[in-house]
Formats: structure tokens, C-alpha cells, sequence
């Protein structure tokens, strides 16, 4: 089956600034992410996989080369633009859940609805609803994020990025700060999610215990791209 990339970098490369001197922390990258296979992006500290997220996510701007949604070139768009494009088209997860420590978990999956003006629709709350029974947090509607643990109100951020829809889902180190068994129950959740056609997803991390759930694994040194491979299995 061919599927046309869901996301794709042409030629992007990072320059910062620290200090006087200006530092490439990220190489020329070519990199097409097809739908449908759970790709990993995997590097010591300081590898540039976060700035390599982030330019993908549309948070931050490369210093060089394009990147496409589908087959649309978004850079060069304005902020405005950009904006609604992370809106409609993305989910973020991050190390830490980040979930608002006030709301109950239910909230949380919805608030960015609120937060951006819209009501929330009966159909969204069904949607919430569904998402949060998915990863088995039925019971737990009602929780404060305080009550949860790492790996639930790190389901409970995964539900928040999914509620909208993404095109294209962006995990930076979602098993980091879990232990193994919460990695794992985590892992399931987005290897599962990624077996949609429709999705991508891409997933950074230094924590060589999930490499196995990867269809495809990039392994990021110095900012370029060391290898690139797919499992067989
Ligand atoms: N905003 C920034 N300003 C200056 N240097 C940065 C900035 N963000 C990241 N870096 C540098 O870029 C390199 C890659 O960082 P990062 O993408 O966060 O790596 P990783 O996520 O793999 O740990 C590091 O050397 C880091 O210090
Ligand atoms: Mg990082």
C-alpha cells in the first residue's frame, strides 16, 4: 500500500545562538513520516530531538529547508496561520503530563475546547468520554491530576492531545519519568493509536526500553540522523 507522507522535512536544519557564536544543533534533515507505523526518534541528551519536535510541531521555526503537512508547505506561513494549523492538526505530549492541577481529569481532555471560545458539545463530551474509557481511566472522570499516577495522568495527556483529532501526534519523552510498568501500559496506548491509517505518530525519547515498539526507528546523534530502520516483525 503507498501512502502519501503525513508529514515530511526538506533540507531543515537549527542554528543557536549562544552567546556570540552561532551553534548548528541540527543538521540538513530529509525525513518523510508515513501514517500507520509508530516512529521513534531516539538520541543521548542533547541530540536535537526536542528542537527536531518542535519544528515539526510548528513551535519553532527552522533556520533552513521546509516543512510540509501532507503535502502543503507550511513554512513561511504567518504565526496567525501556523497557530491554526497546530490547532487543527496536531496533539502534543509532553515529559510531564502538564495537566491543569485544579481540573478534574474530564476537564482537562476538553479545556482546550473552552479555552479556544468553542462550546463544549455534547458530542465532544461523548468524545471524551470514549477516549478516557480507551485507556481503561473510567472510573477516574472525576480525579484531580494530584490523585492520579505518572503513567495515568500521562493516558489522561494522550486522551487531551487526541480530542481534536490530530493529523499528526508529537510525544516528546511520554515514558521518561515512568516506571515500567506505567511505560508500558503508556507504549500500548500509542503503538495502538498508531495503527491508524489516517495518523501519524512520532515519538522522541532517550529511553532505549520502548525501542521494540517502534516500526521504525531514527537514532539521532549530534543533531543528524545516524540510522533509519524498519522492523520486520
Ligand atoms: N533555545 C535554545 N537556545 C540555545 N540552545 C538551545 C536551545 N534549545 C536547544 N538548544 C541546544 O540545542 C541542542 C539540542 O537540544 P535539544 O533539541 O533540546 O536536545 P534533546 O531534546 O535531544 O535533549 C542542545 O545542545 C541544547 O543546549
Ligand atoms: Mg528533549
Amino acid at each position: 500500500m503507498i501512502t502519501e507522507p503525513i508529514l515530511q522535512l526538506s533540507g531543515v536544519a537549527r542554528d543557536f545562538f549562544d552567546g556570540k557564536t552561532q551553534r548548528r544543533v541540527l543538521q540538513k534533515i530529509d525525513l518523510a513520516i508515513s501514517p500507520g507505523e509508530f516512529t521513534i526518534v531516539a538520541g543521548p541528551s542533547g541530540s536535537g530531538k526536542t528542537t527536531l519536535l518542535t519544528i515539526m510541531g510548528l513551535i519553532l521555526k527552522p533556520s533552513e529547508g521546509d516543512v510540509f503537512i501532507r503535502s502543503e508547505k507550511v513554512t513561511g506561513y504567518p504565526e496567525s496561520k501556523m497557530a491554526s494549523i497546530r490547532l487543527q492538526h496536531y496533539g502534543f505530549v509532553f515529559q510531564l503530563a502538564e495537566l491543569l492541577p485544579a481540573l478534574s481529569v474530564f476537564d482537562n481532555v476538553v479545556v482546550a475546547n473552552g479555552i479556544q471560545g468553542k462550546s463544549i458539545s455534547s458530542a465532544l463530551k461523548k468524545k471524551a468520554k470514549d477516549l478516557l474509557e480507551s485507556f481503561g481511566l473510567q472510573n477516574m472522570f472525576h480525579a484531580k491530576p494530584l490523585q492520579l499516577s505518572g503513567g495515568e495522568k500521562q493516558r489522561v495527556a494522550i486522551a487531551r492531545a487526541l480530542i481534536n483529532d490530530p493529523t499528526v501526534l508529537l510525544c516528546d519523552e511520554p515514558t521518561s519519568a515512568l516506571d515500567a510498568e506505567s511505560s508500558t501500559i503508556v507504549m500500548d496506548s500509542l503503538k495502538r493509536l498508531s495503527q491508524d491509517n489516517t495518523r501519524g505518530i512520532i515519538m522522541v525519547t532517550h529511553d532505549p526500553r520502548v525501542f521494540p515498539y517502534a516500526d521504525r526507528l531514527i537514532k539521532l546523534e549530534n543533531g543528524a540522523i545516524a540510522s533509519d530502520s524498519k522492523s520486520s516483525s
